[in-house]
This record gives structure tokens, C-alpha cells and sequence, in this order.
């Protein structure tokens, strides 16, 4: 299983970490533009792997996409990153054309691979993708929903004053700070619904905090974060390489599921060997789905900043 990240910064080196330390991949490739600095982030994460006990090879090349030649997956993370105050969409005049040259390399090198966008504004990126490489839909795969839902768990667990390994939940819509629909009422801990444990207003601030959770993060940390979006890239990746049909929330291209069309957003799949193996579609709240298209319309608005 051979898996290319492109993008040495934060987010790709980390997921490049969490990759090689759940140690199912044979080979990670991580690309960079920037001289030398691909190949240094491998070298200090080889340089790990006696520490955390993982055979994984992990290569660093300077823009040379031959290297990246027969990947079963490649994540995309290039692109600039958000500054504290800005949105993810004000990214998308310089990553549109990054992704798109980028993913027309990976492709030219790796034309049976699976895509995983990672850049920003996430949910166009992926809508590019799609409008661009003449992939097939499964094969086709932005990482934002997995990511919005882990901040959503930390938030309920937070909350509820219980482990996480105890609350399940998921978001689902745009990856934006007023796209993501984070799904309370079908959110448990240990199967019992966390409506019985959390008043409305608390569910309300859980939901608020989730969906700011990486412009709270930017804040802080004065870019965007990097260890929950690679650790939530290698659940991805993990997921298709194992074959686990696991279910995450990702950005898909809708054809009339959810009543969308001609968009990618987040709704919950099925992920493995093929990719988006399935798209589930579950009972919404009538809040619920008028949420979910108000963010469509966020991200079909988006998608129309796009010279495709
Ligand atoms: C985030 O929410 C990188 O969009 C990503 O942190």
C-alpha cells in the first residue's frame, strides 16, 4: 500500500506521522514545492520509527510526482493555510489553481489512485477535483466532516464530563464555520441519546463551539491546527487501505441523495477499498434539513467561484 501526501507543512506532516505509526501503509511519499523540506520532514520522521516501532517508509521529494508513481491514495494538503479572521473560502483564488495542478500530476503519475482533499475551502476543493480529473465519483474523497466530527465529540465530552471513548456523534454539511451540521439529536453516549443528559442550551453552545472549532484553533495558534486534521486524514486512509468499510462523514459528490445535486458536502459514507464505497442517507429533522441546505447553498455559492 503505497500513499502519497502532497504538502510538507503541519497538516501533511502529521498525517504522514499517523500513518506510518499505525504502520498498515508500506510506503508514504510526502512532496513538497520547497527545496529540501519534504525530504528533512522524512528524515526526522524515519527517524521516529525505531522509537514508535513502525516499518513504514516514509520518503520526502522535492516536487518530483514520478516518485509518487503507483499510489493507492493520495492525500492533498498544499495550499496556504488560514490566518487568525479569515475564512476558508477567501483561500480559494490561490488554492483552486494548486489543487487542480497538483491533482493533474498525482493522476498523470497514479491514474488508479484514490484523492483525499484536505485544502481549503475543503468542500469546492473536492467539487474541483471532480470537475477537473475525470476520476469516477468513489475515488474522490475531502476530509472535513471526520475532522468537524471529532471536534464535536470533544466538545460533547467536554460537556458531559465523560471519557470520549463513551460519545458518539457526527457533523455533517460544509466544512465551514456556518455549513457544518452537527448532529445533536442523533449524538449518545454509551446508546442513550445526549438530549436526555444536556439542556438544550448546553447542546446549543456544544454545537456553536463545534463549528467554530477550527477558526478557534486559528486564533490560537496564529495558522490553521494540524494534528486533529492528520490524525482525521489517517482514519481516511486507514479506512480504504484496510478495506474497513468504517463510516465517516466526508465530502461527496451528490447525485439527488440528501435532495442535493452538483455539489460535494458532507453527508455520511461508507469508506473502503474502493473509496466512497456507499453514501448513507439518514433521517433528518425538519431544523435538521433546512440547515443542510442553507449550507448547500453556502457551498454551491462557493463552487461558483470557480472557473470550471
Ligand atoms: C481545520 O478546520 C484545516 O480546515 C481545517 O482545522
Amino acid at each position: 500500500m503505497k500513499v502519497t501526501v502532497v504538502g510538507a507543512g503541519a497538516v501533511g506532516a502529521s498525517c504522514a506521522e499517523y500513518i506510518a505509526i499505525k504502520d498498515f501503509a508500506s510506503e508514504v511519499v510526502l512532496l513538497d514545492i520547497k527545496e529540501g523540506f519534504a525530504e528533512g520532514k522524512a528524515m526526522d520522521l524515519m527517524q521516529t520509527a525505531s522509537l514508535n516501532g513502525f516499518d513504514t517508509k516514509i520518503t520526502g521529494v522535492t516536487n518530483d510526482y514520478t516518485k509518487t508513481a503507483g499510489s493507492d491514495i493520495c492525500v492533498i494538503t498544499s495550499g496556504i493555510p488560514r490566518k487568525p479572521g479569515m475564512t476558508r473560502e477567501e483561500l480559494i483564488g490561490i488554492n483552486a489553481g494548486i489543487v487542480k495542478t497538483v491533482s493533474e500530476n498525482l493522476i498523470a503519475n497514479s491514474p488508479n489512485t484514490i484523492i483525499i482533499v484536505v485544502s481549503n475551502p475543503m468542500d469546492t476543493m473536492t467539487y474541483l477535483v471532480h470537475k477537473t480529473s475525470g476520476l469516477p465519483k468513489n475515488r474522490i474523497i475531502g476530509m472535513g466532516g471526520a475532522l468537524d466530527s471529532a471536534r464535536f465529540k470533544y466538545r460533547l465530552a467536554e460537556a458531559l464530563e465523560a471519557p470520549i471513548s463513551d460519545v458518539d456523534g457526527m457533523v455533517i454539511g460544509g466544512h465551514s464555520d456556518t455549513g457544518m451540521v452537527p448532529l445533536t439529536a442523533h449524538a449518545t453516549r454509551n446508546s442513550i441519546k445526549v438530549t436526555e443528559f444536556l439542556s438544550e442550551e448546553r447542546l446549543e453552545q456544544v454545537k456553536e463551539d463545534t463549528k467554530v472549532g477550527g477558526a478557534t484553533l486559528t486564533k490560537l495558534l496564529g495558522t490553521s491546527a494540524w494534528y486533529a486534521p492528520g490524525a482525521a486524514v489517517s482514519a481516511l486512509v486507514q479506512a480504504i487501505a484496510c478495506d474497513q468499510k468504517k463510516m465517516f462523514p466526508c465530502s461527496a459528490l451528490l447525485e439527488g441523495e440528501f435532495g442535493l445535486s452538483d455539489l460535494c458536502i458532507g453527508v455520511p459514507v461508507i469508506l473502503g477499498r474502493n473509496g466512497i464505497e456507499s453514501i448513507v442517507e439518514i433521517e433528518l429533522s425538519d431544523a435538521e434539513k433546512a440547515h443542510m441546505a442553507a449550507s448547500a447553498e453556502g457551498v454551491t455559492k462557493t463552487n461558483g467561484l470557480l472557473d470550471v
